[in-house]
């Protein structure tokens, strides 16, 4: 397949590095930008990508751009079709997601802004943190069409609930297929109808504490990492998550992947953004994707939209 197209990836810390050289190396695109506000740092990093290309074997090239504080150098983002937002500061050890609502929502706000300007017709992923909110807010901001502005989870806590089932059994993490929706913290929900493990119901190979047991260490995954880290937060996984995402949309592929959508409706909830599956593709979340739940999925589902409702209204002031 020819490459084609722009991403961009906002914010070059270890998520959005890591996430751009992921976009690169599967060699779909043109173009992938990587900019950051730390003078020279995007741009060493791009630099340094573009070498590995002979080595790794990929064309794409690696743009960086340094960004200042009333917008400068945005527009190198200009014409992307695909804008991944990782700005805004990670948690620190003890802290929750929801500690950097503010900090992170001014930053969140001001890319946004810039990205309507620059790249007007972009879809955007957000995995800024609290990721339910800076999701909610970068809509408000851009003034998007609400199927354009998506959020980075549920690839992610899906991701680690599959490792961890994987370990557990001793099976390949092929062979593993879990879901969670809801929020990306507290209300994270996961729906054990839908785990299986080559093909059987996971609820049939585990103890319900042993599961329950699984299903909290996923709720508790980045801050787990982040507590080994001591500084900064997880970073491998979560791109993995959002490279993807990224990739869906410029193949438009359709692929159905939990992240966090806006709902309307779907589910018997309405006007909120909240982890569900959805078919991704060129137009960013071609639909929320209806799948039959447990009365106790539902209401899990029904809770976390509840929550992440309340918070979401907290962020237009912001
Ligand atoms: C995590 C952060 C990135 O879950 O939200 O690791």
């Amino acid at each position: 397949m020819a490459r084609k197209g722009k991403v961009t990836v906002v914010g070059a810390g270890f998520y959005g590095s890591t996430t751009a050289m992921r976009l690169a190396e599967y060699d779909v695109f043109e173009t992938v930008v990587l900019t950051d506000i730390v003078e020279g740092k995007p741009e060493g990093l791009a630099l340094d990508m573009n070498q590995s290309r002979p080595i790794e074997g990929f064309e794409t090239k690696v743009i960086g751009q340094t960004t200042g504080p009333n917008g400068e150098g945005y527009e190198a983002i200009a014409g992307s079709d695909v804008v991944v937002i990782t700005a805004g500061l990670p948690r620190k050890p003890g802290m929750s997601r929801m500690d950097l609502i503010e900090t992170n929502a001014r930053i969140v706000r001001s890319v946004a802004e810039q990205i309507a300007k620059h790249a007007p017709d972009a879809v955007v992923i957000v995995v800024s943190n609290p990721l339910d909110e800076m999701t909610a807010l970068t809509q408000l901001a851009t003034g998007f069409p609400k199927h354009r502005v998506l959020g980075q989870a549920g690839m992610l806590d899906t991701a680690r609930f599959t490792n961890f089932v994987a370990e557990t059994l001793k099976v390949p993490v092929g062979a593993v297929t879990t879901l969670t929706l809801g929020s990306h913290g507290d209300t994270m929900v996961p729906v054990p109808s839908r785990c299986t493990v080559n093909g059987q119901a996971l609820t049939d190979l585990l103890p319900a504490e042993k599961i329950e047991e699984l299903v909290v260490r996923t709720r508790n995954g980045g801050a787990e990492v982040v507590a080994l880290l001591k500084t900064g937060s997880a970073y491998y996984a979560p791109s993995a998550a959002a490279a993807r995402m990224a990739k869906a949309v410029i193949e438009d592929s359709g692929a159905v992947m939990p992240v966090c959508a806006w709902v309307d409706g779907e589910f018997g909830i309405a006007g909120v953004y909240l982890g569900v599956e959805a078919e991704i593709g060129r137009t960013g979340v071609r639909k929320v994707v209806e799948s039959a739940l447990t009365e106790s999925e539902k209401a899990g589902l029904l809770e976390a939209a509840e929550a992440v409702r309340a918070k979401q209204a907290d962020v237009q002031s912001l």
